[in-house]
């Protein structure tokens, strides 16, 4: 029986190039469990999992393109080689036969990574300019035409997302990572094309999405997930107003961007003064375009504290959407410890909520 209290999240999502059974989205979530770089049996069986109990669109795990620094670690699934694109087809299959949606988020983790870090120890971390997260020099800056070829093999990513039948692409713009380093002042001091104030700087995403869209085609969706914070820093700003979001998000319509993913730790939190909309809400006024919001759906404290969290209510949430503040959801933790929440939700069976813990970071549900 349907419980109509959450009636909004299991309305249909129909936009000129997406349509989803219902407004629910699995965020994407780093679990490491891809032995070798490929995602096996196990990874496929997980997200299926997820599609059969009724979970909207399938965001994967960042998964790295095709350079040697692209990820840290050797259990990190990679979107390059012949192992790891079969891989990904056989995880895209199992969702499918499951009636799922799913698209692969596109990763390079930049400064963050350490040299040494598999799968590729002799990699130096690349970034803008050589800089850490912190602002210390690390490596000497990316030279343009490295920069391009970065491009570039963002590109023959969604290209190979499009061939092995995903449904659409996430590009992963935010917490620091890559491209967020590039929209970052404290970590792009260029004074190339990619550099500049915080709308040059976002010259580097600009050519990605641009790339990416030559690949795919009009009709396929492309999702952009960006964010303020930054995994050292949860109260940096890339904009300070709505008028600054706008200069921000406009050269990103333009290149093509479908759908982005405002990405927050807490979905209830008003960005900016004087109004109560989140970031994805501004987002979604600004560009027209429809958004993701997400951040501690269902639980009472943020994904960045990983020791744990209870169930909450969903009734702010449910509010905002049921208003069009935004348009989808996606959920991380809720999800990742339970393949059944969206189901359960659903069928309001909230007494068989379960709270998250920490051991579940250490298994694929
Ligand atoms: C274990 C774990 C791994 C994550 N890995 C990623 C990732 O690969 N890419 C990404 O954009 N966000 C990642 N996130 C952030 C989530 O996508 C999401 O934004 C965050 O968990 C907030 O949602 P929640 O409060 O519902 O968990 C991760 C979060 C968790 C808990």
């Amino acid at each position: 029986m349907t419980n109509q209290t959450t009636k909004p999240l299991f309305k249909p999502f129909s936009s000129d190039k997406l349509h989803l059974v219902n407004r629910t989205v699995m965020a994407p979530m780093t679990r490491g469990f891809s032995p070798g770089n490929v995602p096996n049996e196990e990874v496929a069986a997980y997200y299926r999992r997820r599609a059969e109990n009724e979970v909207g669109l399938i965001i994967t795990e960042g998964t790295g393109i095709n350079h040697p620094a692209s990820v840290s670690g050797e259990n990190i699934p990679v979107f390059h080689g012949e192992q790891a694109l079969n891989g990904w087809a056989n995880v895209v299959k199992e969702v499918h036969e499951a009636g799922g949606k799913i698209a692969p988020q596109l990763w390079h983790v930049g400064m963050t990574r350490s040299t040494g870090d598999l799968p590729n120890k002799e990699a130096a971390p690349v970034g803008p300019s050589g800089l850490n997260l912190n602002g210390e020099k690390v490596n000497e800056p990316l030279s343009t035409e490295e920069v391009e070829a970065l491009v570039e093999s963002y590109a023959k990513a969604a290209a190979d997302a499009k061939r092995i039948g995903f449904d659409a692409i996430e590009i992963h713009g935010a917490h620091g990572y890559l491209i967020d380093q590039f929209f970052w002042g404290n970590t792009n001091k260029r004074t190339d094309r990619y550099g500049g104030d915080f709308v040059k700087r976002t010259q580097f995403a600009v050519e990605i999405v641009e790339a990416c869209r030559r690949e795919v085609g009009e009709d396929f969706p492309i999702i952009f997930r960006f964010s303020q914070w930054k995994m050292n820093d949860f109260q940096a700003q890339l904009v300070s107003s709505p008028d600054e979001l706008e200069r921000f998000l406009e050269p990103l319509v333009e290149a093509g961007v479908d759908i982005f993913h405002c990405s927050t730790r807490r979905f209830w939190e008003s960005e900016f003064e004087g109004s109560s909309l989140n970031l994805a809400g501004w987002t979604k006024q600004i560009s027209g375009k429809p958004v993701i919001s997400v951040g501690s759906v269902g639980l009472d404290s943020v994904f960045t504290d990983f020791s744990g969290a209870e169930t909450s209510s969903l009734d702010g949430l449910v509010d905002k959407l049921d208003r069009d503040e935004f348009d989808l959801v996606a959920i991380g933790r809720s999800l990742l410890m339970d393949p059944e929440w969206v189901k359960k939700v659903h069928e309001g069976r909230t007494d068989d909520m379960l709270a998250f813990n920490k051991e579940a970071m250490q298994k694929l549900y």
